[in-house]
């Protein structure tokens, strides 16, 4: 499974692509609005930490905006990173005519804000490269998020899409290990959650104990 970083902290991202993790990156408004800085400098700088996939989100709510957006957004990045440009789009009727549009162009597509398996497989039938099913927030409303992901992945197996399955909407480790398990293709996990993946209590207390035990080693 591949993991994205769900941020638009690049600091944060640089840390976790240094520890040979990352495959990819995605934002949205709210993301960027918390990392501080403008999306000019967002896009400036993250294609050169990460060499993969990279989301961004575009705001217009008809299909031609969205599609001109996604065009200038693709011209702000320097012509080598310009093949891991993703264009973040809406699920709703406009988003699917984007996305039509956009993959015949070549560019890669990330359906978002996605709640139902028929919401993925429409997105895939357009053309999406990505769907991006918000887990966390089905789960906040008392739905169990993971069935969609469970539902998505056989979907687009019975039919061979090329649609890769983003879980997004994280909101602890344990969601990652049911994304592996369901055979997502990708989980893009917050910073946070990527810190307590890779602790462990034991870990530390047998690394303290092996320092202890090698400095009464005789010399
Ligand atoms: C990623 O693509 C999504 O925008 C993100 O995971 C949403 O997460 P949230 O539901 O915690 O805002």
């Amino acid at each position: 499974m591949k993991i994205f970083v769900d941020s638009a902290d690049l600091d944060e991202i640089k840390e976790l692509a240094s520890w040979g993790i990352v495959d990819g990156v995605t934002t949205n408004p709210t993301l960027v609005k918390r990392s501080g800085r403008s999306f000019q400098e967002i896009i400036e700088e993250i294609f050169t930490i990460v060499d993969g996939p990279i989301s961004l989100e575009v705001l217009s709510e008809d299909a031609d905006g969205m599609i001109q957006e996604a065009k200038e957004i693709v011209s702000k990045v320097s012509k080598k990173y310009q093949k891991n440009v993703a264009i973040k789009i809406p699920m709703n009727p406009e988003g699917l005519k984007a996305v039509k549009k956009l993959s015949k162009e070549g560019i890669q597509t990330n359906v978002t804000l996605v709640f139902s398996s028929n919401q993925a497989l429409l997105a895939a039938k357009a053309g999406a490269s990505f769907v991006s099913p918000f887990i966390g927030r089905l789960d906040d409303m008392g739905h169990e998020g993971m069935q969609i992901i469970e539902e998505i992945v056989d979907i687009f197996e019975n039919y061979d899409f090329e649609t890769e399955v983003i879980v997004a909407s994280i909101r602890h480790p344990i969601h990652v290990i049911q994304s592996a398990s369901l055979g997502a293709h990708i989980a893009t996990i917050p910073p946070k959650i990527i810190r307590q993946m890779v602790k462990h209590s034991l870990t530390d207390k047998g690394i303290q104990q092996f320092l202890d035990d090698w400095r009464d080693v005789k010399k």
